[in-house]
């Protein structure tokens, strides 16, 4: 039997009925000691009999054709094979569900993967990929790079305006205008792209690293031309993801297509370099804020445009100005996304795409303004939250966004905040800047299968990933609440798209989705033990082992016979409302006026993201926001050759990702809150809200540290050091 519901209405708030309080304690991960002691292995550490070993050939030219010349390598020690047919140019953007641009031996961008060689060993494979002769025929004509770029197309889908902005600028009191850029991103997940391919008859079976395995399923099937069928999925442990495992990448391809022409098991592993290139990055940007206030501060207008680029045929563009869309109210409103075409790696999704960065722009802004006006930062963006959506006049489903910013400040201490330059402490400025977060929330449809066992445990099975967010955790604690048995009871088992398919890791949705559906299993199970039990649905209670309803109360054990199994089904549906995760950053940091040098001495993300399922591991989510924060605000930067595009940081030595002496404390607070239109377990994503503005809090807190305003994203020492 599956349990369906269409979120087309609201839906009564059970998980605050039952009274297990599996969901009420913070919780670890049930896979942390297995993560730690490595025996829960990733995609790389597989081994299969009579394994080949895949490695990539990376293009050597920015632009061109190609073609491989086999006879070079054909005699070197442990060669098999080399294979260039459906090799895929970058790795498939989220939700793509088909194959990602095969451009045949056209080369798009220096580093783009070529072709694969498989030999019996790792080493001997990467020594021939290295030695193999390819003759190029490059062609000159490359686009130039994203600084100098001057062709860029309008994308009318995503620009829009009302009232008239042009008029509110010249009529405001106060008045912003300024241009903010942002640097490209990667997502720089701990575990590098791996897979491992075999074949049975014309059916393979691929060990990944991926994010969201129903749609991966179709992309690797589109990309191989077999029907999706044919093609199993298996991720069960994902060493991080961050938008870089959303889409089928160039290993699970090639590892494919490898195994199918050598009728053996071929294993390939991406170099950390084929990661910086073949993977999608974050996009570089430049950004025009405008905000248009009446002299109480009130904003009359807003707008908000960037610049980007891609690869040529990529659809994906960074939805750069979503939060300003609702964040703020003014009745004038305008909005434009251009893109350049060039040849450098694809920009894709990388944690938040579109808040992370947007919402720097946004609400460095937002602090400028607030310097203009001379109103409080936080009393600024209070008195400018909108009554409604203040584009299509929806109400917000939930929104603690004023709580977030006054609950905040009280906990923060920013009533100590002094004006710019005003506290020093030796050779540091000593400054506080706050930012507000927002996140969009999205519901997807996601199945799992739910199973009582007469023994007192339950197991859940769905297709859905843990990458490193506490899946594992959270699945288990929901079917523990609704089963009433203790959560150490529950066997989650992801990552396999044998299972029944779920949302996927990714747009801060999988947590609400995922859980959704296991609830709806779970709940279906209640039913028949209200039945069995001869009580109604709603005098059911189950804990600890034991249900009880009317004046019946019996272990649950005794009401099966053998075990229960139903299938939860979420679909969204129709709701006019307007719907986010809010919160608020804050963060005090140490400028050196000796060197210029940052250091963020504490942050305090306040989150209301709906009801929190764990807050444990939701911590934690907003923990790597705010390192997230740093790394945007002053270390991570991709670093382009002008002239070929080349990523000349394409490691983590020379790509800064902030290690934990980069940040001192970390606090979070939640705001208790329950969005009844959002799921039937009234929680939202709260995954990439942890990002969202936090880098804004420090810049607009170096702002009040030293009195240097950063609009050229990193905030490295030379770009504040001259100001001082
Ligand atoms: Mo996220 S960038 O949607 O994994």
């Amino acid at each position: 039997m599956t349990e369906h519901l269409k979120m087309d209405k609201v839906q009564p708030r059970l998980l605050d009925e039952t009274g297990q309080g599996a969901i009420t304690k913070p919780t670890p991960r049930p896979e942390g000691p297995q993560k730690v002691a490595g025996t829960a292995k990733y995609a790389g550490e597989y081994k299969a009999e009579n394994m080949a070993q895949g490695y990539l050939v990376r293009a050597g030219i920015t632009k061109g054709t190609f073609t491989v010349d086999e006879n070079s390598i054909k005699d070197m020690p442990g060669f098999l094979g080399l294979y260039t047919d459906h090799m895929i140019r970058n790795s498939a953007q989220g939700t793509a569900n088909t194959n990602p641009v095969q451009p045949g031996h056209q080369v798009q961008y220096l580093g783009q993967p070529i072709a694969v060689v498989v030999a019996e060993t790792f080493e001997q494979a990467r020594h021939i990929a290295h030695a193999v002769k390819v003759d190029y025929q490059p062609d000159d004509d490359t686009a130039p790079d994203f600084a100098t770029a001057t062709e860029f197309e309008l994308k009318e889908k995503k620009s829009f305006s009302q009232g008239d902005l042009e008029q509110a600028m010249s009529e405001a009191a106060f008045a912003v205008d300024s241009t903010f850029t942002t640097a490209p991103h990667n997502s720089a997940a701990m575990e590098p792209h791996a897979a491992l391919a075999s074949w049975e008859g014309d059916k393979v079976t691929v060990r990944g690293s991926l994010q969201m395995l129903k749609f991966n399923q179709n992309e690797l099937a589109d990309s191989l031309g077999i029907p999706p069928e044919n093609v199993r999925l298996l991720s069960p442990y994902v060493g991080g993801g961050f938008g870089s495992k959303l889409g089928i990448d160039a290993a699970c391809v090639s590892a494919a297509v490898a195994s199918r022409h050598l009728g053996r098991p071929v294993r390939v592993e991406m170099h950390r370099n084929n990661v910086f290139e073949a993977i999608v990055l974050r996009t570089p940007s430049r950004q025009r804020v405008r905000l248009a206030a009446d002299s109480d501060g009130n904003l009359l207008g807003v707008g908000h445009e960037n610049w980007q680029s891609t690869l040529p045929d990529e659809v994906f563009s960074e939805p750069i100005d979503t939060a300003t869309h609702f964040l703020y109210g003014g009745d004038s409103r305008t909005y434009a996304t251009h893109v350049a075409r060039l040849n450098r790696p694809a920009s894709g999704s990388v944690r938040a795409p579109g808040e992370a960065i947007g919402m720097l722009a946004l609400e460095n802004a937002m602090d400028e303004l607030a310097e203009a006006t001379g109103i409080d930062p936080i009393d600024l963006r209070i008195r400018n939250i909108p009554a409604v959506h203040p584009e299509s006049g929806f109400q917000y489903s939930s929104r603690s966004l004023a709580e977030c910013l006054t609950e905040g400040a009280k906990r923060f201490g920013w009533s100590d905040r002094k004006a710019p330059k005003a506290r020093r402490e030796g050779e540091w400025f000593v400054g506080m800047g706050v930012a507000s977060a927002a996140r969009t929330n999205i519901l997807m449809e996601s199945k799992a299968r739910v199973t009582l066992n007469p023994d007192g445990t339950a197991l859940v099975q769905t297709d859905m990933t843990d990458i490193g967010t506490g899946t594992y955790s959270i699945l288990a604690m929901i079917a523990a609440e609704m089963l009433g048995m203790p959560t150490e009871n529950v066997t989650v088992a992801l990552g396999d798209t044998d299972f029944p398919h779920a949302s996927g890791s990714g747009g801060s949705w999988g947590a609400a989705s995922s859980g959704s559906a296991v609830f709806l299993g779970a709940k279906a199970i209640r039913q028949k033990l209200a039945e069995r039990l001869g009580c109604s649905i709603e005098e059911l209670r189950l804990q600890d082992g034991v249900a009880t309803g009317g004046n019946v109360r019996r272990p649950i054990s005794e009401l099966l016979d053998g075990p229960i199994a139903e299938e939860g089904h979420i679909e969204p549906g129709k709701q006019e409302v307007a719907q986010a995760s809010f919160g608020a950053h804050f963060a005090e940091v140490a400028v050196s006026a000796v060197t210029g040098e940052v250091r963020v001495r504490r942050m305090l993300s306040t989150v209301a993201a709906g009801r929190i399922l764990n807050e444990q591991t939701a911590q934690s989510q907003v923990w790597g926001g705010q390192i997230w924060g740093v790394g945007t605000a002053l270390t991570e930067e991709i670093q382009h050759d002008p002239r070929t595009g080349h990523v000349v940081n394409n490691d983590l030595a020379e790509y800064h990702v902030p290690v934990n002496l980069d940040l001192g404390d970390q606090d979070v607070l939640f705001i208790e809150e329950r969005d009844d239109y959002a799921n039937p377990i009234q929680a939202k994503g709260i995954g990439e809200l942890g990002i969202s503005g936090a880098g804004a809090a420090i810049t607009n807190a170096i702002y009040n540290a030293c009195g240097v305003r950063i609009r050229d994203y990193p905030a490295t020492p030379d770009r504040i050091f001259p100001h001082l």
